[in-house]
């Protein structure tokens, strides 16, 4: 049976301009045969979902939000709504980055998002990773402990579950300091086996599971090869056309 395979462009604040993101999204759309079976994501920052959606239009590609608020509507000031990301275009939602739970986001507000999106139809992407790792191997609990934000979600939803394996001390480096595929091919097995004892085993299997954290041309295939993942979210590499396009080709 063929893997499904995914790839999501984090675009952080990295692409910050209608121009750039519209210039990315229409070289992207141009050389899609490059991405022939994998589904590929664009997650832009707010503002600019509306651009890049209108240069997606009738493209196989899929728009994505890089977060979304916990709350189903009115009154919080600042927040973007499931139903208001519906209504840009957005099928796709990044939920419990690192880089916002270092700005406090908890695990019950994570919770909390992936519940606003999997009830408001969006597929949540759910970002899990240690900051550190030591030999008495504490990595494996702190993930068990962050996968249990899926306790209670209504089990339908698991069909609409990704989850993104993204080590915190990966992230924004170099492809020679990211994870190396034996080591992630371990982790998405125990991902794996916990999302199995949390939901029933065959929907469980079905979760693909993305590696994130320098993610580049230079380590895509072998990570692919051998960490027995179906895809990644991408970071720095995804905000530079060429860049991102052969981390496309390198996992066909
Ligand atoms: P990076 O970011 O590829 O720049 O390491 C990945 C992420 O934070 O999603």
């Amino acid at each position: 049976m063929n893997k499904r395979r995914l790839v999501v462009a984090n675009w952080k604040m990295y692409i910050d301009s209608p121009e750039s993101a519209r210039r990315f999204a229409t070289a992207l759309r141009k050389k899609s045969r490059l991405y022939k079976g994998v589904d590929v994501v664009l997650a832009p920052a707010f503002p600019l979902l509306a651009v890049v959606a209108e240069k997606l239009k009738g493209s196989v590609i899929r728009l994505g939000a890089q977060t979304i608020s916990e709350f189903e509507d009115a009154p919080h000031t600042g927040d973007v709504s499931a139903a208001m990301l519906k209504h840009a275009g957005v099928s796709f939602v990044i939920v419990g980055h690192s880089e916002r739970r270092a700005q406090n986001e908890t695990d019950a507000a994570v919770h909390a998002q992936l519940e606003r999106a999997l009830l408001g139809g969006l597929s949540a992407i759910l970002c899990v990773g240690e900051k550190e790792r030591d030999v008495a191997g504490s990595h494996f609990s702190l993930i068990e402990s962050q996968l249990a934000v899926l306790k209670n979600l209504p089990h339908k939803a698991v069909s609409k579950i990704i989850v993104a394996y993204e080590p915190v001390w990966a992230i924004g480096k170099t492809s020679a300091e990211a994870m190396k595929g034996s080591d992630l091919r371990e982790m998405s097995i125990f991902i794996k086996k916990t999302l199995a004892e949390q939901f029933d085993r065959v929907a469980a299997l079905k979760v693909p599971i993305l590696y994130g954290g320098s993610v580049e041309p230079g380590n895509a295939h072998s990570l692919m090869a051998e960490g027995d993942i179906n895809g990644f979210l991408v970071g720095h590499a995804s905000a530079e056309i060429d860049q991102f396009l052969d981390i496309l080709k390198a996992i066909r």
